[in-house]
């Protein structure tokens, strides 16, 4: 999802017709200035909404209108939406649906309890992420023993937005690194190009996993099987992307998706197996399990506790960024479980 003319939404339209109307005016359709003012006072009753009263679909609407705000950032420099980067409208409703996000997001969030007696803060987000439900939901659990291959599928197919931004997320957290970080995190950047060949690139080898399955990827990259949760989790990567102030949160939410990864993959890889698939079907998944290890060791301890030496009060945007990945990831797992079981 980059380098598009169009920026899309991960579905058509919404009972308050909003979702259509923002995004013809994001994707260059000119409005007047009556027509500004009723988008910014119908996404500023959806806000609250959303994030004061809670309302389920109120926050998906508005995750998806970050979401395509969030867009604009990769779009073809060429495009129509590119203009629309720094439109004041555009990064007023963005900061307004920002701030109430991460404030309903952490109000009921543990507080951080990490002390100096504790040992490295690196290992202490490590423990954060061993005691959070993310790190062991019974997702994997079903995909590895029980999941059809329709269900299996499903999760694939759901799988592939991230996946395949992923290269253009990790570049993020390139720009403006500390000097004595930029190292670890070229390596990370290096290893997602496959080592420069493109054969071997994490792109191209999630899509050989679509291929092999004989799954068509869509221009929207499945987009649209995304609720709130899943919004929220691919949000919250470009939420520390875009915004210098949210830089540290990006290095902990890169942190919590890597230590993730390896053992949900080696649960997944073992359903597929059981399904019938071939290690060649799964080598983007066999690839992470290995190679995620040691990323998710030198995100905590090679970039995180080397800022937090340096930089102390960077603790608590470490802290928040972790919970930011682990708490969307378990509610995207909450929902895509759900729909699994349905098939
Ligand atoms: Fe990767
Ligand atoms: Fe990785």
């Amino acid at each position: 999802m980059f380098n598009k003319m169009q920026v899309e939404s991960s579905f058509s339209n919404d009972e308050f017709g909003i979702t259509n109307k923002f995004q013809m005016f994001i994707n260059g359709v000119s409005i007047d200035n009556h027509e500004r003012d009723s988008l910014l006072n119908v996404i500023d009753d959806l806000v609250i909404k959303a994030f004061v009263d809670g309302d389920n679909t109120a926050q998906k609407i508005v995750q998806n209108i970050l979401f395509m705000i969030y867009q604009i950032n990769l779009v073809h420099p060429l495009s129509e939406p590119a203009k629309m980067q720094y439109d004041p409208l555009v990064c007023t409703l963005r900061m307004k649906i920002e701030s109430k996000w991460l404030e309903h997001e952490f109000s009921n969030s543990p507080t951080m309890t990490y002390s100096a007696t504790d040992s490295s803060f690196g290992e202490y987000l490590k423990s954060v992420w061993t005691n959070h439900i993310a790190s062991h939901h019974e997702l994997f659990d079903f995909l590895e023993k029980k999941s059809t291959k329709e269900q299996l599928i499903l999760f694939l197919k759901s799988d592939s937005a991230l996946n395949l931004i992923f290269f253009d997320l990790v570049a993020y957290t390139l720009i403006g690194a500390e000097q004595n970080t930029r190292g670890t995190i070229s390596e990370n950047l290096w290893d997602e190009v496959g080592h420069g060949d493109n054969f071997y690139t994490h792109v191209n080898l999630y899509k050989d996993v679509l291929s092999r399955q004989d799954i068509q990827l869509p221009t929207n990259h499945y987009v649209d099987l995304y609720d709130e949760a899943g919004l929220a989790g691919h949000n919250a990567f470009m939420l520390g992307g875009i915004n210098r102030k949210h830089y540290y949160k990006l290095l902990g939410v890169m942190a919590m998706t890597e230590v993730l990864d390896p053992p949900q993959y080696m649960k997944l890889v073992k359903g597929c197996y059981r399904l019938g698939l071939l290690s060649g079907d799964v080598h983007y998944y066999n690839e992470h399990i290995t190679v995620d290890i040691k990323h998710g060791d030198d995100w905590l301890y090679k970039v995180i506790d080397v800022i937090v030496d340096a930089y102390p009060d960077a603790k608590q945007d470490f802290y928040q960024g972790s919970l930011l990945r682990l708490q969307t990831a378990e509610r995207y797992y909450d929902q895509l479980l759900n729909k699994i079981k349905k098939i």
